[in-house]
């Protein structure tokens, strides 16, 4: 490799490793972001400059169409779609790992090994991305899709994997190369479609690190190492964000991929219809919160989709300024729809970062809170999780909403959150519902607060 090259691809994997260093912080994930454009934009411009006589045109204009096609998607996706965006970009980087090896073994490629590396890898995370995408979108129901034998199935698919590639590997025919292909493409499908409810953010964690792992592959077999080290850094940080959500969740990653669940029947559900739920108005929860000493504010999915971080800022800001109370942010690590959700939808309305504290920093404030204002979030606050063994959010670290001297929800109905698991807390003593649209609830509020 020319040298050039060589110290382009080290500055390139440098960037990219600083890169994801920022990303580890709302402060610094902007720049995370700029070095990671940078350190691609190095990678294949010394490709180009270092290979002067090939053809590039046509490489040169599915950069751009991609380009165009993806600046234009992430300008005009919604912040409550970007799960379904990532699990698309995850599975055209398995798919283009699965093009790259067929078009490897056409051309008479002696990478055995590599190129199925990147078929298999590349293959389940390009199936299981499209069903995780129809899954988030709504196209198929997102619940977990179980059969019978199902497990059964997916065993006997991996094993003809796995024979397939050692048959491959001693003969090298083509032909089962493509075979492997369409298994595993299947394999994908059958390995996501019983992963339901509150799985599916690690699943698409899970096929992130594959694509990674799939690009590594295909690095060993073109024998180009900055897809080597840019396979192994997507690779690696997907299984460690993988690792990280499961234990949120209080979950094992073997019993995330086993799937099914959400499908338990479970036999302690609340039954709503028995028991009412207190409800409030704005200004009620205005008078409250300006004698409180202390406000915890909890937000879920609901404020995402309301939209109401402004205002709900704007709210916080008043109860400090005007009546000198204080008030914090708690954030649990699986609230909204992805990871960081809410963090980066409170840092665009400038909350400051030292208000914004994660689940176990926080929890045991919550007992010297006058008020815990839950604005949008339920499955992250629901007490079965930790009392419920049947319940399938057993286990799931819930922030301790329950024990400030009120709780204010502020959701449209009594309707039940991501899981499917009604929460009791609606009908605790120390509960009230502020019923409405996240943004139009705390508007209100806000009017309120700024007449008295
Ligand atoms: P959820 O449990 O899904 O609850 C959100 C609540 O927001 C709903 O019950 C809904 O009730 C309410 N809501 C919806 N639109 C609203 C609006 N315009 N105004 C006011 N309220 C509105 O959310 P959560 O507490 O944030 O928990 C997250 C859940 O999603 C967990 O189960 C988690 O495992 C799962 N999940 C997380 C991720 C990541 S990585 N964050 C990704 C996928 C799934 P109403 O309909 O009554 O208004």
């Amino acid at each position: 490799m020319p040298v050039f090259l060589s110290y382009s691809y080290l500055i390139s994997a440098i960037l990219l490793i600083f890169s994801i260093r920022g990303l580890s912080s709302p402060q610094t994930a902007r720049k995370g972001n700029s070095l990671g454009i940078l350190g691609i934009i190095i990678a294949i411009g010394a490709t180009i400059i270092s290979n002067p006589n090939y053809n590039w045109s046509n490489a040169l204009i599915a950069i751009f169409l991609g380009a165009i096609v993806g600046i234009y998607f992430a300008l005009k996706v919604k912040m409550t779609s970007l799960p379904q965006m990532v699990a698309i970009f995850n599975g055209l980087g398995g798919l283009s790992a699965v093009l790259i090896s067929l078009v490897e073994v056409i051309s008479g490629s002696s990478s055995f090994f590599n190129n199925l590396i990147g078929l298999v890898i590349g293959g389940l995370a390009f199936s299981g991305s499209i069903i995780a995408y129809a899954k988030l979108q709504g196209l198929i129901q997102a619940k977990a899709i179980v059969f019978k034998g199902q497990q059964a199935i997916n065993l006997i698919f991996a094993l003809a994997t796995i024979t397939l590639c050692g048959y491959y590997i001693i003969n090298h025919n083509p032909l089962i190369f493509y075979y492997i292909a369409a298994i595993t493409t299947l394999l994908g499908i059958l390995l996501v479609l019983p992963i339901g409810g509150a799985d599916m953010p690690v699943v698409i964690s899970i096929l992130n690190a594959y694509s990674g792992w799939a690009a590594v592959g295909i690095g060993f077999s073109l024998n180009n190492v900055v897809l080597i080290i840019v396979g192994a850094i997507v690779g690696a940080s997907g299984a460690i964000l993988s690792y990280i959500m499961v234990k949120s969740m209080n979950r094992s990653l073997i019993s995330v991929m086993l799937g099914g669940f959400g499908t338990q029947t479970n036999t302690s559900q609340v039954n709503s219809s028995d028991k009412t739920a207190k409800s409030g108005s704005p200004e009620d929860a205005a008078f409250i919160m300006e004698n409180a000493n202390k406000v915890i504010i909890v937000p879920g999915y609901g404020m995402a989709v309301a939209q109401a971080q402004h205002v709900l800022k704007e709210m916080a800001d008043d109860l400090h300024n005007r009546y000198g109370v204080e008030v914090k942010y708690a954030i649990h690590p699986v609230a909204g729809r992805m990871p960081g959700h809410m963090n980066v939808l409170l840092a665009e309305a400038n909350v400051p970062y030292d208000e914004v504290f994660e689940l176990e920093d926080i929890n045991r404030e919550f007992a010297t809170a006058d008020v815990a204002y839950v604005i949008g979030a339920n499955d992250i606050t629901n007490p079965l999780a930790r009392t419920d063994p049947s319940s399938p959010i057993y286990g799931m670290p819930i922030l301790d909403v329950e024990k400030a001297k009120t709780v204010f929800f502020v959701k449209r109905s009594l309707a039940s959150g991501y899981s499917g698991v009604e929460n009791p807390l609606f009908f605790a003593d120390n509960t009230i519902m502020l019923y409405g649209d996240a943004k139009k609830v705390t508007e209100e509020i806000v009017k309120t607060l700024e007449q008295s």
